[in-house]
């Protein structure tokens, strides 16, 4: 199991700038409102919380096919239909494509040179594309896909469409017309589940399969940590302790930003996906939390000074394994120098997991808060209860914060603003207004 340790955000232990016992016990009337809230599914959004429960089969099925028809994977989506496949690639399976077939690639960023590279490294008639949007109408995805669609088809000929399948929306949405209309595979992304919140749909589960990932173990995680967090009282829930901890940072010391320090290279892109989640989740109506993601021991020396001794405005989340899976000897060469022979007989592991507590100290020791989050291993088990342990403490926190967790109405202006450019119908004012902001913008340049 996960375990939170909280010791270095508590004024017993950090000084001044830590949180009293006090005032958690304060909080717990506000936790039971919010536990309230989610245990009676109050917002259709909490959806997420099922996800364990569902039936994998169909998944299973289809992964399968696809390991037996091709050598890549392709998969076409972008924010939380890209984010969460990415933090399982990376956590389960690194260095996927030098290793192990079929090879995947995702694809969520419109940077035409990156599309090109893919494709020039790929045979498309041996590719699966997995395309994935909730809503099947994100601008990026259905760009990415309408190329695909073009390229498979032109190389493909006939059934060039049972190598596509989309992940979407079970009822509505131009994906799932054109899955009905042409026949593709498909998996749908329940009803209520939010892109950022559906790593375990089949959004990240497909993949799992795919790469050989026992998507079942992912879920066993989830249920194990959302079982394990399902008490109401605030001291006994990680979950809750989490949301809180971060909130009160804010409300009390000002610290609104969560820097995400992960001690894998495999979890940097977790932290990655975590900071979508948080930052989509949280920040509206001029609240929410700053999240910056960071991987250790590298930005150690790159990152740490300004945590250290830079503003007071951060709390550092470090994320340790007590099991790398391997470990590699540092051998007993050049005996004769001190200063490199103290390292002889330890192992590279002890040397990740010594330089992290070191950080945790020397940030105590500043009087700078943080976290740690203990991963026992970093298995497909324990990436479950990862994603779910996060994925239910930013509903519990957005529910702290008094807003949405689950919209993200800030976005809408960019999108609309860009159909209006690329000549959507019902969009044409938007296009006169980018007009009028270009003569602005003319104005002041050197
Ligand atoms: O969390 C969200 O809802 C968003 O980040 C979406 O995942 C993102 O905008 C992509 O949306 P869609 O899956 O509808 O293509």
């Amino acid at each position: 199991m996960i375990e939170l340790n909280f010791s270095n955000m508590m004024e017993e232990v950090i000084g001044v700038r830590g949180l009293s016992k006090r005032i958690l016990e304060d909080f717990q009337g506000k936790v039971i409102d919010v536990h309230g809230q989610i245990r009676d599914r109050l917002w259709p959004e909490l959806a997420f919380i099922d996800l364990p429960s569902q039936d994998t089969s169909e998944i299973k099925k289809i992964a399968q096919e696809v390991r037996e028809e091709s050598e890549n994977f392709l998969i076409l989506g972008i924010g939380g239909s890209a984010l969460g496949p990415k933090a399982l690639l990376e956590a389960l399976s690194p260095f996927h494509n030098f290793t192990k077939s079929p090879k995947v690639f995702i694809y969520d960023n419109v940077d035409p040179r990156t599309l090109k590279h893919i494709l020039s490294l790929i045979d498309l008639k041996k590719t699966s594309v997995n395309v994935i949007s909730k809503s099947g109408s994100t601008a990026e995805t259905a760009a990415s896909f309408m190329i695909l669609w073009d390229g498979m088809r032109e190389l493909l000929k006939r059934r060039f469409s049972k190598r596509f399948i989309a992940t979407t929306d079970p009822e509505k949405g131009n994906l799932r017309t054109i899955v009905g209309r042409e026949g593709l595979k498909s998996l749908p992304i329940p009803r209520g589940v939010v892109g950022r919140y559906s790593v375990l749909s089949p959004v990240g589960l497909l993949l799992a399969e795919v790469i050989g990932i026992d998507s079942d173990e992912l879920l066993i995680g989830a249920k194990d940590i959302q079982k394990r967090c399902s008490n109401s009282e605030l001291w006994k829930n990680p979950i809750y302790l989490f949301g809180t901890l971060l909130y009160l940072m804010d409300k009390k010391e000002g610290r609104t930003i969560n820097v995400m320090v992960a001690y894998a290279d495999g979890l940097k892109p977790l932290s990655e996906w975590f900071c979508q989640l948080w930052a989509e989740s949280l920040g509206k109506q001029e609240v929410g939390l700053t999240p910056y993601p960071s991987v250790g021991v590298t930005d150690q020396h790159s990152q740490l000074q300004l945590w250290i001794e830079g503003p007071q405005d951060k709390v550092v989340i470090f994320i340790r394994t007590n099991d790398y899976g391997v470990d590699i000897k540092i051998p007993n060469v050049f005996k004769d120098m001190e200063g490199l022979s103290y390292l002889s007989g330890h192992t590279l592991s002890e040397l990740m997991k010594a330089e992290e507590e070191a950080t945790e100290i020397a940030l105590a020791k500043a009087g700078r808060p943080n976290i740690t989050i203990t991963v026992p291993k970093i298995d497909a088990y324990h990436m479950g209860q990862l994603f779910h342990f996060f994925e239910l403490s930013t509903a519990f926190t957005g529910f702290l914060y008094e807003i949405n967790p689950f919209n993200q109405p800030g976005v809408e202006e960019g999108k609309n603003l860009t159909y209006g450019m690329m000549g959507k119908k019902g969009f044409e004012k938007k296009r006169k207004e980018v007009e009028e902001y270009r003569k602005k913008r003319s104005r002041w340049r050197v």
